[in-house]
């Protein structure tokens, strides 16, 4: 049985109705995007037989999506984070802007107010005995190879059981652990000393992963570190490095992944000198490249609900 409704004028007059089109009130936009996705959505159950039990099915996913705090982490895992990167990247080409860093996915677990730190910074407040030292380290230049100044690099990770501080279940992490922010001198370079994080998996009774069982896909990231680089005349850079060698680095469940951000992961010695905690250690060079402001603007700054804390 195929109903097929969508094109009736008691159903175009209810989506209108339904997102108040008749009135000069309230906002244009939210007005238009609502009529939209309604839409779409009306359309789809007509076209797809969605039954009640599916749509009410549905419904209470959402409930529970927002129950589990995991919105964000949904739009990661459906590759609706990766869209707007792949929608930002288009509108680069379309301008003409090339070069930079590549950017990918910021992801849900970014924290506000880390302490900034000249030049280095130690992030890992907590021991973690599973997890050995790394250094990530690099130049910030711009679009003209040169350093830049005053650059903040801020970075985040998990520890050594998938968990970022803030967020970990356990509650075992201080709130800044493994999350740092360091300006740059005029040589432009940045230094985390930190401790080697691993992949990432969804909470395993959460909405996410209830969706991806149902679509037969894992909820497990590759072992990553966010950041995030900041200037004043440069567009804002949000990016994230694999862990050379992970065997998920191209079955990333959130798309982040791509060829230029995989550095290469380098033995060294010398970290008790460093305060390291071995003097075993391994290294990360990665070197950021800015893009220029876009008429005195980062016309792509991205505005979003951040969670923020005190070190
Ligand atoms: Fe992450």
């Amino acid at each position: 049985m195929s109903i097929e409704v969508f094109d009736t004028k008691e159903v175009q007059e209810l989506l209108k109705a339904a997102a108040n089109l008749g009135s000069q009130d309230g906002s244009a936009r939210a007005k238009e995007i609502t009529h939209r996705l309604l839409s779409d959505l009306f359309k789809a159950i007509d076209e797809l037989d969605m039954t009640p039990d599916e749509i009410w099915a549905g419904v209470t996913y959402f409930n529970k999506l927002g129950q589990d705090g995991e919105a964000a982490l949904l739009a990661a895992g459906l590759g609706l984070e990766k869209y707007l990167d792949i929608r930002m990247d288009a509108e680069d080409r379309e301008a003409d802007i090339h070069g930079g860093t590549p950017r990918t996915i910021e992801g849900p677990l970014y924290v506000a107010g880390a302490p900034v730190r000249d030049g280095v910074s130690k992030i890992d407040l907590d021991p973690d005995a599973d997890a050995g030292p790394l250094i990530i380290r690099g130049t910030v230049t711009g679009a003209n190879g040169k350093p830049v100044a005053n650059a903040v690099v801020e970075c985040w990770h998990a520890n050594s059981k998938g968990f970022y501080s803030h967020f970990d279940p356990t509650g075992a992490q201080s709130d800044f652990n493994l999350r740092g922010a360091v300006r740059t001198g005029a040589d432009g370079t940045y230094e985390f000393r930190t401790l080697m994080p691993v992949g990432y998996g969804c909470p395993p009774h959460g909405a996410t992963q209830q969706l991806l069982n149902a679509l037969a896909r894992h909820g497990n990231r590759p072992a990553h570190v966010h950041f995030f680089a900041t200037s004043e005349n440069h567009r804002k850079l949000t990016t994230q490095i694999n862990i050379e060698g992970d065997p998920l680095i191209w079955d990333d469940f959130a798309y982040a992944t791509r060829e230029e951000l995989v550095p290469h992961v380098v033995e060294k010695t010398g970290g008790t000198a460093l305060g390291l905690k071995s003097d075993a250690y391994k290294e990360i060079v990665f070197d950021i490249q800015l893009t220029p402001l876009v008429q005195g603007k980062d016309n792509q700054i991205v505005h979003r609900p951040r969670a923020a804390a005190a070190a």
